[in-house]
């Protein structure tokens, strides 16, 4: 089996993280969700590995690579434009060849992986495996009907009367026949072809769609808010090690992973909470659900339920920060400066709260 993973888009919902940088390279507990994804199908046995990549192609494969690092392969494919997910499939073509594969979106995260699913779809004589969850806003996602012996009647987009709770998760497989699919759908109201509408082509078509309900979470990162309740998630996961240096007046739970090189003096932090390789925390406190990336600095400052990227300063902010994504190298410092006033730079749909 090969693997295909989907990391064009434009992840609008991102903004301003994702003007200039891909989403799928965001860090969720220190690592960016795109390596999560790649080492979910390592680790169900998959070593050749497609990704789709779009606009922010070099910056991709400037921080994967080809795939050495986890001992895999890994084969880019352009995809002009973000013309949908059976778009991906299409332009994937010529490295998928006749081979069963797994699809997975780049931007989604799930608990416990994906080896069973693979192993069930590897030997199984289905055309297609989708995976199903359950969720408590089904109109917000493509939603399955299922009949009375569980097999896909039908799968629909957003649906405003939803026939069931089942949502479909980020990850499908499929053999040969879904490239008649793709080649046979039509773009949607929105211009692009979708992947429902392929599958709906196979269950029409008497082609064998096999539902998979998945009882863990599953996240799909797209929006701020769901980054950080994944970020969350997979953190309680995190098996804690302090690899950096904890002074003696700080006060570190068993629930945090200290990197290497990082410095932690003065403070508290209250896990489950990661602090990078070379940061430093200093007279600050640092709560729960909270991934700091590597060479950041937070001074006289408390912070907790946030995700902050790489190389960032935040010195002596008088309120606590929480529920952020706060980005690269960004400056976030108390002003001494007269006049007392909020003095920003911030990208387009930036979104600060004040108190
Ligand atoms: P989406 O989150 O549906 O789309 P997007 O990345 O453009 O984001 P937004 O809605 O915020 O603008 O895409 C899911 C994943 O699939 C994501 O990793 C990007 C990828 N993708 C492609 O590779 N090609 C495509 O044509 C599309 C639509 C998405």
């Amino acid at each position: 089996m090969k693997g295909l993973i989907l990391s064009g888009g434009k992840g609008t919902r991102l903004y301003p993280l994702t003007y200039t940088s891909a989403k799928q390279l965001i860090p969720v507990a220190n690592k960016p969700v795109l390596f999560r994804v790649i080492e979910a199908i390592r680790d169900a046995g998959i070593t050749d590995i497609g990704i789709v990549v779009g606009d922010t192609a070099e910056e991709i494969k400037a921080a994967v690579g080809r795939g050495g690092r986890w001992g895999i392969a890994i084969t880019y494919i352009p995809q002009d434009q973000p013309l949908g997910l059976a778009h991906a499939v299409k332009v994937s073509r010529d490295f998928l060849g006749d081979e069963r594969f797994v699809m997975f979106l780049g931007d989604n995260v799930i608990q416990g992986g994906i080896s069973e699913l693979i192993g069930q779809f590897a030997e199984s004589e289905w055309n297609s495996q989708i995976v199903l969850t359950r969720v408590s806003q089904p109109e917000q996602y493509g939603v399955a009907e299922l009949d009375d012996s569980g097999r896909i009647v039908q799968l629909i987009e957003k649906p405003k009367d939803p026939p069931s709770d089942l949502a479909l998760v980020g990850i499908y497989m499929f053999d040969h026949h879904i490239h008649e699919a793709t080649e046979s759908i039509a773009p949607s109201w929105r211009g692009e072809l979708e992947i429902t509408d392929a599958i709906q082509w196979l269950v029409d078509h008497d082609y064998r769609v096999y539902p998979y309900v998945h009882r863990g979470w599953w996240i799909d990162t797209g929006a701020p808010s769901a980054m950080l309740e994944a970020n969350g998630l997979v953190l309680e996961e995190l098996t804690p090690t302090v690899e950096g240096y904890v002074d003696r007046d700080s006060e570190v739970d068993s629930r945090v992973t200290v990197e290497k090189e990082a410095e932690i003096v003065n403070s508290v932090v209250r896990g489950p909470t990661i602090i990078g390789e070379r940061t430093r925390i200093v007279n600050s406190y640092v709560g729960p659900f909270t991934s700091i990336y590597h060479d950041v600095v937070v001074k006289d400052s408390e912070i907790e339920r946030t995700i902050v990227l790489e190389h960032t300063q935040i010195h002596s902010i008088p309120a606590r920060i929480q529920d952020s994504i706060i980005g690269r190298h960004v400056s976030l410092t108390r002003s001494p400066i007269k006049p007392k006033a909020y003095k920003l730079t911030l990208g387009d749909h930036s979104q600060v709260g004040i108190l």
